[in-house]
């Protein structure tokens, strides 16, 4: 059985990443909305309709769970999912918790989508864990346009950080929260920009591990998990993984290699 993934496009790679590294044993669906992305800047209706198509579609390959890869659609879908379909659906959520806890009493900066910034679920998920008012919340909607079109490393995207950024006393910060899985492709320019001291934090490990979880407390995991740390190994067309944009399944060696160029820079994020 599948394990389906889904995102509004490239930015659930990430995770899909993480969990080929730590499950090896499983088989993947990949689900990439392209017809639909960004997601980031459409209402919280448009994002639950078209979580739901998504949800549908991996429901019909057969899938025993399916992991939202999207900071956006797991804050303005993931509980009404829940609630319609009978297996279990894992989001992915900002890592504040973690870096609130990390951050020694130094600012934490939290960057997503301008939907995810404005639900609900991330205000009240800040108001539970920042006592001292730490936490700042910041949308990069553009960034997402950049690793839509491939462009991961440019002087349109530092200047585009740097304008972000300005005004911001980035020296009183300990940690950079990557609240959009997207943001992912972009970590060595967020490390450049950043003051030594900042640490870069993603909700991906802690996603992988809280699937393993379920999986297990359902008797559906297919063997215990290995080091999150351990190198990425399958190479181009990875027999365990398929990839769908928008329900239509990728194929030929060609476009499968631009999926293999995507592990290939978050292989080398994931070391930054
Ligand atoms: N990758 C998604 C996230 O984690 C959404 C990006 C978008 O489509 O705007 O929020």
């Amino acid at each position: 059985m599948n394990i389906g993934i889904f995102d509004s496009g490239i930015g659930g790679v990430t995770l899909l990443h993480q969990a080929m590294v730590m499950m090896p044993h499983e088989n993947f669906i990949f689900y990439a909305d392209t017809a639909h992305v960004p997601y980031g800047t459409k209402t919280r209706e448009q994002v639950i309709s078209y979580a739901d198509d998504a949800i549908h579609f991996l429901q019909s390959c057969g899938c025993k769970a399916v992991v939202i890869a999207c900071n956006t659609a797991t804050a303005a879908a993931a509980e009404q999912m829940r609630k319609k379909y009978t297996f279990p659906i894992i989001g992915i959520e900002p890592a504040v918790k973690p870096a609130v806890a990390e951050s020694e009493g130094k600012r934490v900066m939290v960057v997503a989508t301008p939907l995810a910034v404005q639900e609900e679920k991330l205000k009240s998920l800040v108001a539970r864990v920042d006592n001292a008012h730490l936490v700042d919340l910041l949308a990069l909607p553009r960034l997402v346009e950049f690793a839509e079109r491939g462009e991961f490393v440019s002087d349109a995207v530092s200047a585009y950080l740097e304008e972000q950024f300005f005004g911001y006393s980035l020296d009183a910060y300990g940690e950079l929260v990557l609240g959009c899985t997207h943001f992912n492709y972009f970590k060595d320019t967020f490390r450049k920009l950043m003051p030594e001291q900042v640490h870069i934090i993603d909700g991906s490990i802690g996603t992988i591990r809280q699937l393993a979880r379920v999986l297990e407390s359902k008797g559906l995991l297919a063997a215990p998990l290995s080091d999150e740390s351990s190198k990425w190994k399958s190479g181009h067309g990875a027999a365990n993984v398929k990839y769908y944009q928008s329900g239509v399944e990728v194929s030929g060696t060609d476009n499968l290699k631009d999926w293999d160029k995507l592990h290939e820079r978050l292989e080398k994020m994931r070391f930054v």
